[in-house]
């Protein structure tokens, strides 16, 4: 019986875990462990042994219980220590604030001029990045041979060996999206197509990618007239001004005839750029009356329909607003810059609610 005992309660002493334990639990004390096996055994005995045997084996069976129970716990203690070891957690270090993700500019610009021209009815249409070589330059009338094709630094796709059609193109402007709508909706129409647009040219006022804004509407007597008046309330919701001047200069696009590029009035006194005063122009975007031929190109018959278009760049509007002054900038996704000029999410642009903070 010693030598039950010392066995037992050595090992419930060294027992690793709770479950080492019941299994000496079972072992010993458990109802064909070696405790109950002692306890048949009184059956054998005579009257006198059984007296001094049977209180014997009772307090050894009370023994190891009370041992197993004590370990029991002290393993449960042992457990939660090493819990509220590894899950410890300082309370008092300062909290970490929130961070929160900002608008880029060219988002928050974008949204603006839809929304000043959804205003005037005109919808949003988007066309591919990577453009047929036929929508970006033949059907807006820029043959082969025209010398805008060398002008536009066109970044063009790759052709397998021997395949002789001419590569696509990462589209040099928005212009060929009128082309698509002119497919798509027909006649009559008014669409703005905002994208981004590639060329092959870096430095402090130019970025192999930027963005513009295309503008078309088509109707059965649309003049320059209404290209003005579209315009003119377009920069003065831009710019949030009462009064704007607009000066139209004679120019030449291969898609428009008559064209026209338009510069805005303005004032750059102390390195501040005002929109509506002073005695500066800035000129901010291409337009003219839809070529015959591009609208021909369209599947639009042009002795029943005509139409104005104009393209504007949208970095170099966003710059003027807000007055960020170096366009690579946009592009770098440097945190700090986007933390200052960034918008809050909740900022959508809206005519009734404001255009801008
Ligand atoms: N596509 C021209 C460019 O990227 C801009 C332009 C000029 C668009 C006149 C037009 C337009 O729609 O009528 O330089």
């Amino acid at each position: 019986m010693d030598d039950l005992r010392q066995k037992y309660i050595e090992a419930i002493a060294n027992a690793a875990d709770e479950s080492a334990l019941e299994d000496l639990r079972v072992q010993a004390v458990g109802k064909k462990g070696e405790v109950a096996l002692k306890m048949r055994e009184l059956g054998k005995m005579t009257p006198e042994e059984r007296q001094v045997m049977g209180p014997k084996l009772n307090a050894l069976k009370d023994e190891i219980n009370s041992a197993l129970a004590a370990k029991k716990s002290a393993l449960a203690d042992a457990a939660l220590d090493e819990r509220l070891r590894t899950e410890w957690l300082d309370v008092t270090l300062p909290g970490r604030g929130r961070r929160q993700g900002s608008i880029h500019p060219i988002s928050q610009v974008t949204e603006e001029v839809a929304a000043i021209f959804a205003d005037m009815g005109f919808s949003v249409a988007e066309g591919p990045q990577i453009e047929s070589d036929w929508h970006n330059f033949d059907a807006l009338n820029i043959p082969g041979h025209h010398p805008a094709r060398a002008e536009m630094d066109t970044f063009y796709m790759h052709r397998a060996e021997g395949d002789n059609r001419p590569p696509h193109v990462l589209r040099t402007h928005t212009s060929p999206v009128q082309i698509r709508s002119m497919e798509i909706a027909g006649a009559p129409l008014r669409v703005i197509c905002p994208g981004r647009v590639y060329r092959a040219d870096y430095d402090q006022t130019h970025t192999p990618m930027f963005h513009q804004v295309e503008g078309l509407a088509i109707d059965k007597d649309i003049s320059m007239a209404n290209l003005k008046w579209v315009l003119e309330e377009f920069v003065k919701a831009f710019f949030e001004v009462d009064d704007v001047e607009l000066r139209f200069r004679a120019s030449h696009f291969p898609f428009t005839e008559p064209s026209a590029e338009v510069d805005i009035r303005c004032s750059w006194e102390g390195g501040q750029l005002k929109v509506g005063e002073g005695d500066d122009w800035l000129e901010i975007l291409g337009s003219g009356m839809v070529h015959p031929k591009v609208l021909m190109a369209g599947n639009i018959d042009p002795a029943a329909w005509q139409g104005f278009a104009f393209g504007m760049g949208i970095d170099r509007i966003a710059m003027l607003k807000y007055g960020i002054p170096d366009l690579r900038a946009f592009f770098d996704s440097d945190l700090r810059w986007l933390r200052h000029y960034g918008f809050a999410s909740l900022d959508t642009p809206t005519l009734h609610g404001g255009l801008s903070r």
